[in-house]
């Protein structure tokens, strides 16, 4: 679906289907009170009949037959305006446009969500209302060959953002532009999340990530296990002993052309697929461990958004890509590893193997003597016990990169809730014959993952997400689909976009 921008009355247009929307409880205003004029005031009659409400996410199609161009209208409910925020403009907006998709619409015209009474920026709305439009599309189908994904697909075309006041119009422009670019930096990770571990492997992810680098014009370059041996990264190479895929170290570096407000490395685990190693998982749902390179997905996402969008903040990725198998090369449970900056890791367990590859990622990181790192990954099912599907847990050392982290989870609605590292947990994960276990029982076992990544983070202000609960699974919504969510891209460009500004500004 192609995106544009136009100056006019939005009633004229002549798109086959129009959205338009409703607060709950107001008469309908801008755009929507024009498009209710054309039509003879119909939508204000329904709203006395109490038919359109303007209740969020609601759905109402009007046949306009001739008095306007449109064969449809769509007016779609954006709530309590005290409620309104920009996550619930782009969730409305989703919602209207799967329904049109759904009634064969090609042609879409609509305006930014929630410029007016709801009160954000013309920019601000517009970003939501491309964002919404796209993600709410985004469908993983590449190897359907029939049936309702593929027979029945009818494809929308384009999508006009309409603006009334020319003198806005440019502004609508660059909101919808990065709203595009954001959606398609989110399907990119959901498409990387999404594709089967036989089809995505470590060497696969690498050429994934170096081919969105080359077309972003960000800088990559890949390791492989003679490198990684080389510079001693024994938590990364037990890991990859299990498998006859070689593992990957996948390094982006984004650097912005002008001014640069700090160095920012996301660290995402890629574990492409996850059987527990020699401690196998048991079968029920193994193959959702094909997730378990979600904090990768996001970290390419990352990039490729930072470097669209051209931020003024150099980003490095770092991918620890390996796949965790049980074989007869695998290390084994009581096996001694020694990470990248000399500590001694006792496997406790061969299924906690994100905190291992991610010990090593996080080392590597340091050389880049970045501001701040923030991991992404998929490190603990307890953090599912803890939160549900519903927040990302984060662990961190530095207080004002917290408060940015959940600041931005609020706003973009990819919403982070902080666990504690008290050095009280450090006991749980003292080694009995190493430094440190890479297990600590069940009490706190989200905490026990964060602990253990602490001792790899050096003393740069750095943060852990972990993603298992919201990376994929996650109750759908208009914005989001069945499978991987690309949950982290949004959040962590929000996080360089308010960089260098002060806190609670954005
Ligand atoms: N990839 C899993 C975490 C996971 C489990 C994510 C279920 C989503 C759903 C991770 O590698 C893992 O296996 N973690 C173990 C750690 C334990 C052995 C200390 C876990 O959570 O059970
Ligand atoms: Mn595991
Ligand atoms: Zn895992």
């Amino acid at each position: 679906m192609e995106i544009n921008v136009s100056q006019g009355a939005i009633q004229e247009h002549d798109a086959d289907t129009l959205i338009v929307n409703l607060f709950e409880g107001t008469a309908p205003g801008g755009a929507t009170a024009a498009v209710d004029e054309a039509l003879g005031r119909e939508i204000g009659r329904l709203r006395e009949l109490r038919d359109i409400t303007g209740e969020f996410n609601s759905l109402l199609t009007l046949y306009p037959r001739d008095v306007i161009p449109a064969t449809r209208v769509i007016v779609v409910g954006l709530g309590d305006s005290r409620k309104f925020t920009a996550v619930r403009a782009m969730e409305a907006m989703g919602t209207a446009v799967k329904a049109a998709e759904r009634l064969g619409a090609r042609r879409i015209a609509t305006v930014a969500f929630g410029a007016g009474a709801g009160g954000l920026s013309a920019s601000e709305a517009a970003e939501m209302t491309a964002l919404g439009a796209k993600l709410a599309l985004y469908r993983y189908d590449r190897f359907k060959t029939f049936g309702d994904l593929v027979d029945k697909k009818v494809n929308v075309e384009n999508l006009t953002l309409v603006e009334f006041d020319s003198a806005k119009v440019a502004t609508v422009q660059v909101g919808a532009e990065a709203g595009e670019t954001i959606a398609d930096s989110v399907s990119l990770a959901r498409d990387l999340q999404n594709t089967p571990a036989g089809h995505l492997t470590p060497e696969i992810l690498a050429e994934q990530a170096s081919k969105m680098c080359a077309e972003a014009g960000v800088e990559s370059r890949v390791l492989g296990p003679d490198e990684m041996a080389e510079l001693k990264m024994g938590a990364l190479l037990g890991v990859a002993k299990g498998s006859v895929e070689e593992p990957r170290l996948i390094v982006m570096d984004y650097v912005p052309k002008g001014e640069s407000r700090g160095t920012l490395a996301v660290c995402g685990k890629g574990v492409t697929f996850d059987t527990g190693g020699i401690s196998l998982k048991p079968g029920l749902n193994m193959g959702d461990m094909k997730f378990d390179m979600s904090g990768a997905a996001a970290t390419v996402g990352i990039l490729r958004a930072a470097a669209r969008l051209k931020l003024p903040v150099r980003v490095v990725g770092i991918i620890p890509a390996v796949e965790n198998m049980p074989d007869g090369r695998a290390m084994k449970p009581g096996d001694v590893l020694t990470a990248m900056n000399g500590k001694t890791i006792e496997v406790d367990n061969t299924d906690a193997e994100g905190r291992l590859v991610l010990a090593d990622a996080l080392c590597y990181a340091q050389q880049f003597e970045p501001d701040a790192i923030v991991d992404l990954a998929t490190l603990t099912g307890a953090v599912i016990i803890a939160l549900g599907h519903v927040a990302t847990g984060m662990m961190g050392t530095d207080v004002d990169l917290k408060r940015r982290l959940r600041d931005s989870g609020d706003h973009t609605g990819e919403r982070v809730w902080e666990m504690p590292l008290w050095d009280d947990y450090e006991e749980a994960i003292k080694g009995k014959t190493a430094d440190i276990n890479n297990t600590g029982g069940r009490p706190a076992g989200t905490i026990n993952g964060g602990m253990f990544l602490k001792h790899f983070a050096g003393d740069v202000p750095w943060c852990h997400l972990d993603i298992a609960g919201t990376a994929w699974n996650v109750k759908e919504k208009s914005y989001i689909s069945e499978g991987g969510t690309g949950v982290g891209v949004r959040l962590i460009t929000r996080l360089l976009r308010e960089w260098g500004n002060a806190p609670g500004s954005g």
